[in-house]
Parts: structure tokens; sequence; C-alpha cells
């Protein structure tokens, strides 16, 4: 038993969901409502530490009108507990959980504790699978997956993804080295590809939203 998984991400029409440099800012003003009303529906966000570091964003519903309790909890996936006691997804707008490995320092984890739940699965990397049935056995039923590519690739692999919802915004910007929308290893052949059930789409001014069921008894 796991949570309902949504994956959520907004990416330029050549499958970038960040520039080499780590620039991000996508979605146009009415996908960012869309995207704070999915935080406010479901239970838990969930992201990789790279997004973490990179964006220090506070994970919460904060681009709608919204109550405290409408923040869902926000999960970091961190293997080595490198989440900065500073970062504002620490903050007490929400309850949070560092999901970590057994390689993580235990100095940090203990000071970690002091401002959220952690969670240690897996030897040297978070175990995805069972930190998604331990986050069930806490209440969690739906969880939106924010990224990145890496963690994206890990959980759409694992089969622990059923949805994807994806703002595409009319921009290019290349590079070999921006990030996409799934990184990782990758699969070697399109064979071995995810597939996909196509559900629906729709236009936010200039974005295009593009919804799929995720295939994963194929
Ligand atoms: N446009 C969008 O919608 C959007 C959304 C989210 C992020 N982004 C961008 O994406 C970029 C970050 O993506 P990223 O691919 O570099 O990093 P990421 O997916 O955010 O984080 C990946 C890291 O998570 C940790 N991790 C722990 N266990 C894992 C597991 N089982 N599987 C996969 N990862 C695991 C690993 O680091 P450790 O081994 O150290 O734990 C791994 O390197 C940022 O630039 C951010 O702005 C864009």
């Amino acid at each position: 038993m796991r949570p309902y998984v949504i994956l959520n991400a907004a990416m330029t029409l050549d499958g970038k969901i960040a520039t080499r440099t780590g620039s991000s800012e996508i979605s146009g003003p009415k996908d960012l409502i869309r995207v704070h009303e999915l935080r406010k529906e479901v239970d838990a966000i969930m992201v990789g530490i790279n997004t973490l570091l990179a964006d220090d964003s506070k994970l919460t519903v904060h681009k709608i009108k919204s109550k405290p309790n409408d923040n869902p909890i926000r999960i970091v996936v961190d293997s080595n507990a490198k989440t900065p006691l500073t970062a504002r997804v620490l903050n007490s707008d929400a309850p949070t959980i560092i999901a970590t490995s057994n390689k993580a320092p235990q100095e940090k984890i203990i000071q970690l504790r002091k401002k959220a739940k952690v969670i240690i699965t897996g030897e040297t990397r978070v175990n995805l699978s069972n930190l998604l049935q331990k986050l069930k056995k806490l209440g969690i039923n739906t969880l939106m997956l924010e990224g990145g590519s890496t963690l994206n690739f890990s959980m759409i692999t694992l089969g622990l993804v059923d949805e994807i919802r994806i703002c595409i915004a009319p921009m290019i910007v290349g590079g070999k080295d921006a990030i996409t929308l799934v990184g990782g290893k990758g699969f070697d052949y399109m064979g071995d590809s995810k597939k996909l059930k196509f559900k629906n789409s729709f236009e936010l001014d200039k974005d295009l939203i593009l919804c799929y069921k995720v295939l994963n008894e194929n």
C-alpha cells in the first residue's frame, strides 16, 4: 500500500525543467495557481534534495487564498541529510519529513530531528518504495511529486507514479546540460519505456497543460 502519486512539473517545449544554470521560472501566473491548487488538494508534496538546494522553496500553498492547514506535509528525499538547517522547507508553516539513508551523518540527523521528522530507509540511497509505504502508514493518501529530474526517473522506473501533469510553456532553452523532465540513467530501448495513457489537455494563457495516466501494469 502506498499513496496515489501525481508527478507535476513545468517544462519548456524542448523538455527542460531548468536551464544549465538552474533557472526554472517556467510556468505562467495561471499555471502557478493550478500548481498551488494541487498542493492544497494533496496530503503531501515531495522533492529531491537537488531541487531543495536549487530553489529553497517553502513548498507551501501561497499563490491562492489558503489557511495554514491547507499546506501539504513536505517531504525531502535526501540520502546524505544535506538539507541545510536554514532551508525554508524547515519553517513552521507545515510539518516536514526528511527521508534519508543509513549513510547520513548521525550528528546531522539529530539536528534535523529538532525541526522535522526524519525517516531512515535504504543503505546508501533512500529506498523510495519503502518510504512510500511508511508515508501511507502515516496517513498520506495522495502525494504530489515536484521533481526534480533524477527523482522523477527513480519514481517512474519503480512504478511509483500514477499520474503525470505537465505544463508546457512556449519557450525553448536548449543545452545538453539543461535539466530535462526525466533524467537519471534512462531506459536503453524505447520498448522498455514507461507507457502512458492520455487523459486530457487544456490551455492556461500561453501554457499548455497535458495530463496522463501512467500504465504501471504493462
Ligand atoms: N520546472 C519544474 O517543474 C521543476 C520542478 C522541480 C525541480 N526542478 C529543477 O530540477 C533541478 C533539480 O533536479 P535534479 O535531477 O538535479 O535533482 P532532484 O531530482 O531534485 O534530486 C536528486 C537527488 O535526490 C537524492 N535521492 C535520494 N534518493 C534517491 C533515489 N532513490 N532516487 C533518486 N534520487 C534520490 C539524490 O541525492 P543524494 O544521493 O545526495 O540524496 C539525487 O541526486 C533544479 O534545478 C530544479 O529547479 C524544476
